[in-house]
Order: structure tokens, then C-alpha cells, then sequence
């Protein structure tokens, strides 16, 4: 049976009379340890982004606000998802294309991610991964 490529992980909320709070962490929604946290808002109308895959990095993709559509191909399979609430965390391993669509006008989409920023884990070309990975 193949493992579904989509794997969402629940985050937990810690509401009470004055609202939402929501953690990430180590052993918990976390399963590596954080070495670089960003964030993609702001995103106009119609924009799609990603069109990467990542030869090492781990991460964990949360959008705290709004929604956006993530698609995942392993080179065979292409799965699809939406994250629409704070609580839904999606982990993206490595070896993955991913392409980021539908953001909403107030989408702010958190990525922890277990490595610092480096242009030589990036696969740019859909057919050089394709070939990495068949
Ligand atoms: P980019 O990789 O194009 O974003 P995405 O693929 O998610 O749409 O990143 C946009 C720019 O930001 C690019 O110049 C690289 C830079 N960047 C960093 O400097 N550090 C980071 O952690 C990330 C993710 C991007």
C-alpha cells in the first residue's frame, strides 16, 4: 500500500474566553527541531507559488490565517490540499514538487522548516526532479 503523500498533523488549540491559541512544538505538531520559520501573506490575486522541490528539507506548513491549495507530486502521485484553519498543520519531507494555489486575499502561510535557507537543496526544474526521482 503506498503512504499517502498529503500528512497532516493536528494543532493544537488552546482556547479559552478570550480566544484561540495555537503551539507548535518539539514532540508535539513538531517532529524536527526548527531552524527557520517564515512567512508568505500578502499574496496577489492569482499568484501561485513553490513550483520546487527540496532534496533535504523537512517542513511543517501551517496557515494561520485565510486558505491556500498545496499540491504535492512524488514524480507518480499528485495530492491536494487545503489548509484552511490554524489547526491543520501539513509536513512536507523531502523529494516532493510542491506548488502553492488559491491563496486567499488574507492568507498568511507559516513554514518551520529544520534547515536554514540554502539555494543548493532547491530542485527548480520539474524535469530534473522528475529525473531525481524515478
Ligand atoms: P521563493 O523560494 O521563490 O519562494 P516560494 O518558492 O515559496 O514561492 O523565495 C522568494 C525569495 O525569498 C527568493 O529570493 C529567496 C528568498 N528566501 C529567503 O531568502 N529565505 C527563505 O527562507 C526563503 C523561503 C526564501
Amino acid at each position: 500500500m503506498t503512504s499517502p503523500l498529503v500528512q497532516l498533523v493536528p494543532i493544537p488549540q488552546r482556547g479559552d474566553a478570550r480566544g484561540q491559541l495555537s503551539v507548535a512544538e518539539l514532540g508535539g505538531a513538531l517532529p524536527f527541531v526548527v531552524r527557520r520559520v517564515y512567512w508568505i501573506h500578502g499574496t496577489k490575486p492569482g499568484v501561485s507559488r513553490g513550483f520546487h522541490a527540496h532534496k533535504q528539507l523537512h517542513q511543517l506548513c501551517v496557515c494561520v490565517a485565510g486558505s491556500v491549495r498545496i499540491s504535492l507530486f512524488d514524480g507518480r502521485r499528485e495530492e491536494s490540499v487545503v489548509l484552511d484553519a490554524s489547526t491543520k498543520g501539513l509536513l512536507i519531507g523531502p523529494g516532493l514538487w510542491r506548488e502553492m494555489h488559491d491563496f486567499s486575499p488574507d492568507s498568511v502561510l507559516m513554514v518551520f522548516a529544520d534547515s536554514e535557507y540554502k539555494e543548493s537543496d532547491y530542485i527548480k526544474s520539474k524535469e530534473d526532479f522528475i529525473k531525481s526521482v524515478i
